[in-house]
């Protein structure tokens, strides 16, 4: 029977790039997508950017653009980078759109009616500078436990203690660096403590059919034994004015906190593809609906998306979650990703540097299963593993008999081949590697389904088609040992697909084929068919190229030790300082002062062309050239690089130029310059700029490309 699916990942933020992290999320729920859409089953796979909250807020406006401009801008980042990894989403929204809005508000006044909305008065701290409350995140100060200085306000990165922000000593405002004062506002609360939230919770984690065996165990510490204690506490779902996101009803100057219509944005989403496609949005959201949901998500996120986002559901009267998979972080050798390693890859770079996202893809399945493991991406085993299972084993197959078809054959199989045993103990395989992708097994499908590659490897060693070729007399056998091989390669095809779905097309185009479903598994080649010219289907992994990637994403995040304090004269001007109050320039990283051209260029030990392609230099249009209120050397720059999108860079050149003078010009920047936070914003690069000790107006060049240069062409 045909089942009916809504499936979603969890929403990325719209203030950051997506990153390898990211992506074992969207490609493992990609692949388990695509599995239920081959088994035949109506999938709907439904996305968003989850676009509110203060830092989105804060970040629009350290970059002096609106919040809307801010999550517009990265709507299209993400879009492309998950296009790029062949993510199909039947569609990916924003919940900044008024069928979030409507559908929150809804909830909000259904929960309410229902007797789980209180009000309740909440000290907070607050910037009197800003004049606004602010996020434990935003309140920094010395560590309660172990004194350390410049700590958040919820925990210590040096003791681990966790605290209350009110508990810091000398606490300051990360945002305005003011002394926080502590005011009290009314919130709203969604009443989790209610016996009727209590009794439902606990039925619903405990349920032995829902949720992974560590995720029902973690949520009974909060839900309680039945008859026990629970230590669900009430949910503040409320935020005060400035806040980017959906005012609460009948509440002016209150908002939604962002987690409260975040969850919503899955329905938002869907709802918005049931009016574009004709769907019943009632039938799949209504408490009886015979359709199923599912939520992958990061298991940092569970109780989000099992406390609180089902018992906003079910009490707002619509359907809960069939199931929610929680999957673990992802480590590169060993370790945290890590941006000063170069191991905090950003799916952008990734692409960017022309490698294959089957690669990757491939590579993660083979890692996944369905616990809340952490797994591991070990670049070295990276290389090994998509060399010897995709191209050594799998493509391998075809490479090395479809040529003969077409030259010899005609491009036709030999229909008598087609009952080889070596076919059927692949088809047999079918409903083992359904039931493995089917529960999240990911792995142990691959590995099956290489275990399989290797008989047909064994099969072909055996039979020496290459020698079979030279010999007279041969061509029934050749004819034979190319079809058995080739019905085989488009089995394992079909098992791939999931994982493989370009390379997958490309086999289908070549065989000559519908697109592959798995009930095709027994539907062999046609002989009557003619199978086309086989087309080289997937490049070997250099290790080479991980090596650049990983140095594409290195990122100098301390200011260079033997830089001075404050160059003399700082040459372009950047990416500058990584606390808000240092002025600009005065700490470049090592990148940054080589590229600039520093003043004694000449005693600088000489660097070697490795060195040099580090830095990313790029032809930018100055979009937009404008004064910084406040700022007497810096003016703030909108860099138009092309493909690459834009860039903000606030440059030391005021001296030299007039705003006006910049604007539509071309000149050149480093483009891999880590960004920096500064007093007046983040500055995503460096102009480049060549100057004298006066650096002023007679003694400061920006750079310029000759006539036909184009806006994010590389400088090499
Ligand atoms: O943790 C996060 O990245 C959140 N943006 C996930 C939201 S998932 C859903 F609830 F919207
Ligand atoms: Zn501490």
């Amino acid at each position: 029977m045909p089942r009916r699916l809504l499936v979603t990942s969890a929403l990325p933020y719209a203030n950051g790039q997506i990153h390898i992290g990211h992506l074992v999320e969207y490609l493992q729920t990609d692949i388990w997508v695509r599995f239920q859409r081959m088994r035949g089953h109506e999938v709907w796979y439904a996305g968003a950017d989850d676009t509110h909250g203060t830092p989105i807020m804060l970040r629009a406006e350290s970059e002096g653009i609106t919040p809307k401009q801010l999550i517009d801008r990265v709507w299209h980042e993400h879009k492309a980078d998950f296009d790029g990894f062949l993510v199909s989403f039947d569609h990916f929204g924003s919940t900044d759109c008024d069928e979030n809005r409507e559908l929150a508000q809804g909830i909000y006044r259904n929960l309410k009616a229902a007797g789980l909305i209180e009000l309740r008065a909440v000290e907070q701290f607050y910037d009197p500078v800003k004049a606004m409350f602010l996020p434990d995140r935003f309140v920094k100060g010395e560590c309660p436990k172990c004194g350390a200085a410049d700590q958040y306000g919820d925990s210590c990165e040096k003791c681990g203690a966790t605290y209350s922000p009110t508990e810091l000593k000398n606490p300051y405002s990360a945002v305005s660096g003011s002394v926080p004062v502590r005011k009290s506002s009314e919130h709203h609360f969604f009443k989790l403590s209610d016996p009727r939230c209590e009794a439902f919770l606990r039925e619903w984690t405990q349920h032995p059919d829902r949720l992974q065996p560590e995720a029902r165990n973690k949520m009974r510490e909060w839900v309680g034994e039945e008859g026990g204690e629970s230590k669900l506490g009430d949910w503040d779902i409320s935020r005060d004015a400035p806040y980017f996101g959906f005012e609460i009803p009948d509440a002016p100057g209150k908002y939604f906190y962002v987690w409260l219509d975040a969850p919503v944005g899955y329905y938002a989403s869907f709802l918005q593809l049931c009016r574009a496609r004709g769907l019943d949005f009632a039938e799949w959201t209504r408490p009886d609906s015979a359709t199923e949901q599912y939520h992958f998500i990061g298991k940092d996120i569970l109780y989000f998306h099992t406390l609180f986002w089902p018992a906003m559901l079910r009490f707002a009267g619509y359907r809960t979650p069939t199931n929610v998979f929680a999957h673990g972080f992802l480590t590169v050798d060993g370790e945290k990703m890590s941006k000063s390693r170069g191991t905090f890859i950003t799916a952008a770079s990734y692409l960017q540097q022309g490698l294959d996202p089957e690669w990757l893809r491939y590579y993660f399945a083979a890692k996944l299963n369905a616990s809340l493991e952490d797994i591991d991406l070990k670049l070295e085993d990276f290389v090994a593993r998509v060399n010897s299972d995709l191209v050594g084993k799998y493509v391998n197959i075809a490479s090395r008999c479809a040529g003969f078809l077409a030259k010899r054959f005609d491009g036709r199989v030999d229909g008598a081949a087609l009952g080889h045993p070596l076919i059927a103990q692949l088809r047999a395989a079918a409903d083992e590697v359904a039931a493995l992708y089917e529960a999240r097994e990911f792995g142990k499908a691959m590995r099956r389904v290489m275990e399989l590659a290797d008989a047909v490897n064994v099969f072909v060693d055996a039979e020496k088609p290459w020698e079979l070729a030279k010999l007279d007399g041969r061509d029934a056998d050749l004819h034979r040992v190319c079809t058995v091989a080739l019905e085989c390669f488009r089995i394992l095809t079909l098992y791939l697909k999931p994982v493989l779905p370009a390379v997958a097309g490309k086999v289908e185009a070549f065989l000559g084929i519908a697109p592959l479903v798995w009930a095709d598994v027994g539907q062999g080649l046609n002989a009557d068919h003619p199978v086309n010219a086989y087309q080289h289907l997937m490049q070997r992994v250099d290790s080479k190229r991980i090596d650049a990637l990983v140095e594409a994403n290195r990122q100098t995040l301390e200011p260079a030790k033997a830089a001075p304090a404050k160059p003399s004269k700082p040459a372009g001007a950047s990416s500058g300082p990584s606390t808000p109050n240092t002025s600009a320039g005065a700490a470049m990283s090592d990148a940054a002062s080589h590229a600039a051209g520093h003043p004694h260029a000449t005693d600088n030990p000489s660097i070697g062309i490795d060195d040099f392609a580090k830095v990313d230099l790029r032809i930018a249009r100055i979009a937009k050239a404008e004064h910084v209120e406040g700022a007497d050397k810096l003016l703030r720059l909108q860099l138009d690089l092309g493909p690459l999108g834009t860039r903000q860079v606030f440059a030391g050149i005021k001296s030299a130029y007039a705003p006006e003078a910049l604007e539509g010009r071309l000149t050149v920047m480093v483009a891999n310059l880590a960004p920096r936070k500064m007093k007046f914003g983040l500055s995503e690069g460096m102009v480049l700029a060549a100057s004298d000790d006066t650096g002023g107006v007679a003694g400061l060049f920006i750079l310029s490309p000759d006539s036909g240069a184009q806006a994010g062409m590389k400088v090499k």
